[in-house]
């Protein structure tokens, strides 16, 4: 089912000088949008050097709720989904950067700010590509704190895809041990997949 492949985008590459925290969380809110397929998804994110949970809950264009949970590996590049039935459903994480890399040195670069006066604070857009994607992120510059990210490319099935992701409430702080283990079910097949390699 098209849901449970869903493959999730967080954090693009970043560039140096723009390197996102090691262990951080917050919320997101993104918007899905490739072939038929339309998600809205709100996320709660925990990352910690080079892994991510994701529990996210997508609406799709008919109402129809459902819920994962997303173990990201950006070591391996493999990603397990847990499904509300129990499964766990292993595949490649497409989207490349992410995690701890830093933003590309060749993206382009476009400096403003959010807030007014004594108040504003600096931002940058970066705009890269990389993997047949165009991606636009917006951070805060102090800490390249995530604000936005947009993405628009074609998928390996020759879908096109249009990602929007909103952060709020990210704070830099190291996740609970507990959320980031994979629960048993993923671990074997984890361990089958690294057996095949
Ligand atoms: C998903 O929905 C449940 C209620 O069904 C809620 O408790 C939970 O906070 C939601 N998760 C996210 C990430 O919004
Ligand atoms: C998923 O796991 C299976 C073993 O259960 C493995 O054969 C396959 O290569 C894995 N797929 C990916 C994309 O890692
Ligand atoms: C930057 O470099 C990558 C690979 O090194 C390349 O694919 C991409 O087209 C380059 N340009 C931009 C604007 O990202």
């Amino acid at each position: 089912m098209m849901i449970s492949c869903l493959v999730l985008v967080l954090l693009p590459v970043f560039i140096s000088g723009c390197c996102p925290p090691k262990s951080w969380t917050g919320k997101n809110f993104a918007n899905y949008a490739s072939g038929q397929v339309h998600l809205e998804i709100l996320q709660d994110v925990y990352y910690d050097h080079g892994m991510m949970t994701v529990y996210q809950n997508l609406t799709a264009t008919d109402g129809t709720l459902s819920k994962q949970t997303v173990y990201l590996n950006y070591q391996t590049g493999i990603q397990y989904a847990v499904t509300g039935d129990g499964r766990c459903d292993n595949s490649s994480i497409i989207f490349t950067g992410v995690g701890e890399d830093c933003v590309p040195e060749n993206s382009t670069v476009s400096k403003s700010y959010i807030g007014v006066g004594a108040n504003k604070i600096p931002t940058t857009m970066y705009r890269m590509i990389g993997n047949g994607f165009l991606t636009y992120l917006s951070v805060i510059d102090d800490g390249c704190i995530p604000l936005m990210y947009e993405t628009t490319g074609t998928l390996p099935s020759g879908d096109g895809l249009k990602l929007t992701v909103e952060y709020f409430g990210i704070m830099v702080v190291k996740p609970d041990a507990k959320i980031m283990k994979m629960p048993a079910i993923c671990v074997s097949r984890y361990f089958l997949s690294e057996n095949c390699h």
